[in-house]
């Protein structure tokens, strides 16, 4: 068998397509500042909305354009519009946080009712052979490994880079967001799999949830820039030792993470 080495797009059109303002332009930057400062969660929505199906299509049109490893693309998402499937996941992200109470893990759960609540609700999947992609040997050695789990991160990443566009785009048009990951253990994904058909070898990365919110939406605590740029060098100055991070931890995780740190969204 001969390889195909013709390129998979019109080159001509592909080089009319990219359309770049000159090199330090504000406009479009301040534009996507805005967008990206006003991205803002809510764990409640206005359950009576409902999103027309062209912003669904606009938004997963932003996914569809994010990077990722080897451009595999490795991302699917299943749009949820029915109320009942809706209230049954959401039950999924209940029992958990029932189990969590239960085994005292003391992280600040929210309250997953508010999934059920939700006007805008895609499921997000990949499917993790995918990492076969990306650079890995497949002989079963330790070397294979090691460019496993990397290639695992890669394809987070990637799925990574689609979720957040999803949510620009949801943002851009004036909706609060939701990114939940609580999902990820297995027993969680083998309770989801039947109720939306979803095979085996596709796991669930992560739920997107967007909608009008139910209650005014508040911005959230960001580091100041210092606290995370580095120039030329790792800056030592910013390396926290266990004992610090622990306690971070413990004294101010609950506070960033909600409003009032004694009301968990
Ligand atoms: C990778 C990722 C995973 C998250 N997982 C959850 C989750 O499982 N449950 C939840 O309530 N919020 C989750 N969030 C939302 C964060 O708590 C939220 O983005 C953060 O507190 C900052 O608030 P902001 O989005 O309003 O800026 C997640 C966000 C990201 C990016």
């Amino acid at each position: 068998m001969t390889e195909d080495t013709s390129p998979a797009v019109d080159l001509a059109a592909a080089e009319a397509e990219v359309d770049l303002p000159p090199i330090g332009d504000r406009s479009r930057y301040d534009a996507l500042m805005q967008v990206m400062r006003n991205r803002v969660t809510v764990r409640k929505f206005d359950p009576d909305y409902v999103v027309p199906e062209e912003h669904y299509e606009m938004i997963l049109e932003a996914a569809r354009h994010a990077p990722s490893g080897a451009n595999a693309q490795p991302w699917q998402f299943i749009v949820i519009r029915d109320k009942e499937t809706k209230a049954q996941i959401s039950e999924y992200f209940v029992a958990e946080q029932r189990f969590r109470a239960k085994a005292k893990m003391k992280f600040p759960t929210p309250d997953y009712r508010g999934l059920a609540t939700a006007p805008g609700f895609v499921v997000v999947c990949s499917d993790m052979r995918w990492t076969n992609a990306f650079p890995v040997l497949n002989d079963g050695s330790d070397l294979d490994r090691m460019y496993h789990e990397n290639a695992e991160r890669i394809l987070l990443q990637s799925v990574a880079a689609a979720t957040m566009s999803a949510h620009l785009a949801a943002a851009s048009l004036g909706y609060t967001v939701w990114w939940v990951t609580a999902i990820g253990q297995e027993q969680a994904q083998g309770a989801m799999r039947p109720l939306l058909g979803i095979p085996d070898e596709i796991s669930v990365l992560d739920i997107f949830l967007f909608g009008p919110p139910a209650a005014a939406p508040y911005k959230r605590w960001r580091r100041p820039p210092e606290e995370i740029i580095h120039r030329d060098r790792y800056d030592r100055s910013h390396f926290m030792s266990d004992e610090e991070l622990d306690e971070w931890i413990k004294t101010r995780r609950h506070r960033v993470m909600y409003k009032d740190a004694s009301k968990i969204d």
